[in-house]
Order: structure tokens, then C-alpha cells, then sequence
């Protein structure tokens, strides 16, 4: 059985209710969340993290246009689709005019903010090719609607603090590097280029030190992974006051080392879903004012898996914007949505996602969290 049924500890209602009556919740309650499987305690959850949403931060959607401008990669994550051993991936980098074009394309529809994402790299070409990217796209995104060009973020794995601070400097005012479990020996096991959860610590740190909002998060559902890790991975984001994050379920993807382990031990999606939705209501009603994801992955494992997601706390969209043809070539996972699509498809199908679930869609801003707002105003 995998882990995170295996070491489950659900509570009686009563208890439950008691523990989303309290609001502060400590370990042993988030377990007792993550844990839950009753349709009905599951659905307190989600209300209880609905209403905290909306209490706290607004009933307002912001999309981030995601922009995947290169899936070469110098790391070999053994769950991760791009992996750089996996030679059945055709490599591909978006130009400078091409990324400005996806970019000045969401700045005109709407979307407030983009996210820059690609495989890890960090030779001195990469980290100037980024550089100007982020400046071209602040210089193309300026208007009346958006004085400062289009929102930032960044999302391009772990790097120097020299590297961040010229990325910062650059335009870019968000990051995210999630940190995929807290689990020293779990992230080791699935991280094979040398890369240790220390340092990945270190990076979130170099990230805030800098000024950037800081965004993380996990993969749920890794092989070996349990409720308690899970639990433990809820609390390290509310420790190190992230401002965002970022979750969803691990899916497989059969050119990569964790295929098999995962298929000798699988986890059901509808169990994989349940878990998911409850990471993120535990952690919405732990970091009430943040910014959080109902991410991509959650939609390849069920069609309604982004609004099921918003319901149960989360409040921003990422909407694919890489420009069609290279889409095929970042598949992290199989069965991800949207990967035929243009970037104009989004448009309506997603409005009517939001509108479906009663919120709307945070037009023509940054919409960075209350959370970090609080900390420094918008700059
Ligand atoms: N399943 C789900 N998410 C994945 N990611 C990478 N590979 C997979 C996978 N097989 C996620 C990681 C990474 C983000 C960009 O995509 O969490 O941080």
C-alpha cells in the first residue's frame, strides 16, 4: 500500500470539527486532515478553507501566462518528464522575440503576470540569456494598465546568490523553487545531480534575502512518501513565511527511473486527488493571506481538477502560453491538458472555469498576496 494510506491516522467528526473550529493547527491536526477519506469530512475541510480565502484574500482569480521557454536541462530527476538523460524529448529555447510576443500577448489579455520556466541550467549563457529576456519582456509589457510591465515570476531551479540578485534586478519579483519534499532521504532519492535539500534551503533563503516573493511546494504522491512527510512538508512552508505555493500530484511519466517504483506500489488518482485537495485546503487554512496554485497537474488527473483546486482555496491559474508547437516537448508528466491547444483557447475556457465556481478573474494586476504586500508594498 503506498505511504500516504498506509501510515493515515483519520479522526472522528467531532474531533475534526473541533480542529477547524480551533484555526491554529499543529501537527497532529494536519495529519488528521491529510488524512481524511469520509466525502463529507472532506467536504468541511474544503468549506472551511473556502471561507478562510475568502476572508483573508479576495474572491479574485489571477493568472500567471506560463511561459516554458526551453526544456533543456543539466539535472536528472528521476520523476521528471525533461530529465536530461531522457533522449526521446526533442530540445527546444524560445527566442527573445518569441518570448516577448507570449508575454506582451497575456500584458494585452488581461493577465497581469507571467511566469518564465525552463529545465535547470545555470552556465553563464543561460543566466544572460534569462537577464535578457527579463528585461525585454518589463520593456514590452509597460502600459497604462500596467505602469510597471507585466508582473514577473521566475522559476528556473537553484542558482548563485549573484545569479538571483541579477534576475531581481533584472525585473523579475517573484520565484518559485519548490522544494518537492522536505524529506532529506526521499529528496535525495529522487534528485540524483547532486543536489541536496540543504542547498535547496540555502536557495529558498538567497530567494527572500534578495527580495523576491518567494513561492514553493511539493509533489504529492512521490513514491515512499507518507502523510507524516507531507504533514512535516506543510509546516516547513508555514516556517519559512513563503508567500506562495505551488502543489500537486505526482504523475508518472514512463521515460523516467521512478516509473517503476511507482507502478509496483501505484496510488490511485481519485486517492492521489483527495490528497492533493487536502494539501491545499491544510495549507490555506495555515497561511491564510498566500498566494496558492490550482495547478496544471491537477487537471491531467481530473478534468475539474483546477476548480475543484480553487474551491478549496487556491487562487491562481496558470494558463499555458508557450506557443503551441513547442508544447509537446515539456511534457514533466503524462496526460498533460492543453498541450494541442494556442494560447487563445484559454481564454474562454477558463473564464467559464472561474465563473463556474462562483469567483472572478483578477483582471490587469500583479495580484501579488496579501501576504507579501503586507511585507513591502508593491514595487
Ligand atoms: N509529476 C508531477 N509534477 C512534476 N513536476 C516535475 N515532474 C513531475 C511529475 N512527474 C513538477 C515539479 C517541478 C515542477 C516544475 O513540475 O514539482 O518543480
Amino acid at each position: 500500500m503506498h505511504g500516504l494510506l498506509a501510515d493515515a491516522r483519520p479522526v472522528a467528526r467531532e474531533v475534526l470539527e473541533q480542529i477547524l473550529q480551533r484555526g491554529q493547527l499543529g501537527r497532529e491536526d494536519i495529519i488528521a486532515i491529510l488524512s481524511t477519506r469520509d466525502a463529507e469530512d472532506v467536504d468541511l475541510i474544503r468549506k472551511a478553507a473556502e471561507q478562510t480565502l475568502l476572508e483573508h484574500c479576495s474572491d479574485s482569480v489571477y493568472y500567471r501566462g506560463l511561459i516554458e521557454f526551453s526544456n533543456l536541462c543539466a539535472m536528472d530527476c528521476h520523476y521528471c518528464g525533461i530529465r536530461r538523460g531522457n533522449t526521446n524529448v526533442e530540445r527546444y529555447t524560445l527566442s527573445i522575440d518569441e518570448i516577448v510576443e507570449a508575454a506582451k500577448w497575456c500584458a494585452d489579455s488581461g493577465y497581469g503576470s507571467v511566469v518564465l520556466q525552463s529545465g535547470e541550467r545555470s552556465d553563464p549563457a543561460f543566466v544572460d540569456f534569462v537577464e535578457v529576456a527579463l528585461r525585454a519582456i518589463k520593456a514590452a509589457t509597460v502600459s497604462e494598465k500596467l505602469p510597471q510591465g507585466a508582473g514577473i515570476t521566475l522559476s528556473v531551479g537553484e542558482q548563485t546568490l549573484e545569479t538571483y540578485e541579477r534576475f531581481y534586478s533584472a525585473g523579475a519579483h517573484r520565484y518559485l523553487l519548490r522544494v518537492e519534499t522536505t524529506n532529506p532521504e526521499l529528496f535525495v532519492k529522487i534528485h540524483p545531480t547532486g543536489q541536496t535539500l540543504a542547498n535547496r534551503l540555502n536557495c529558498l533563503r538567497m530567494l527572500k534575502e534578495t527580495g523576491f516573493q518567494v513561492g514553493t511546494g511539493v509533489m504529492i504522491g512521490i513514491p515512499g512518501q507518507t502523510i507524516e512527510m507531507l504533514a512535516d512538508d506543510l509546516l516547513f512552508f508555514s516556517n519559512i513565511d513563503c508567500d506562495m505555493i505551488g502543489m500537486g500530484p505526482y504523475i508518472v511519466h514512463s521515460d523516467t527511473p521512478l516509473k517503476d517504483e511507482f507502478e509496483r506500489d501505484p496510488l490511485d488518482k481519485r486517492d492521489a486527488m483527495r490528497i492533493s485537495l487536502l494539501m491545499i485546503g491544510a495549507a490555506r487554512l495555515l497561511m491564510k493571506d498566500i498566494n496558492m496554485a490550482a495547478t496544471t497537474a491537477l487537471q491531467a488527473i481530473d478534468p475539474l481538477g483546477r476548480e475543484k483546486a480553487l474551491r478549496f482555496g487556491a487562487n491562481i491559474i496558470m494558463p499555458q502560453v508557450t506557443p503551441g508547437k513547442y508544447r509537446k516537448n515539456y511534457l514533466l508528466y503524462e496526460g498533460k491538458p492543453c498541450v494541442d491547444e494556442e494560447k487563445g483557447d484559454c481564454l474562454v475556457c477558463l473564464a467559464m472555469r472561474i465563473k463556474s465556481v462562483g469567483r472572478k478573474i483578477g483582471q490587469d494586476d500583479w495580484g501579488d498576496s496579501r501576504h507579501a504586500l503586507e511585507k513591502s508594498p508593491q514595487r
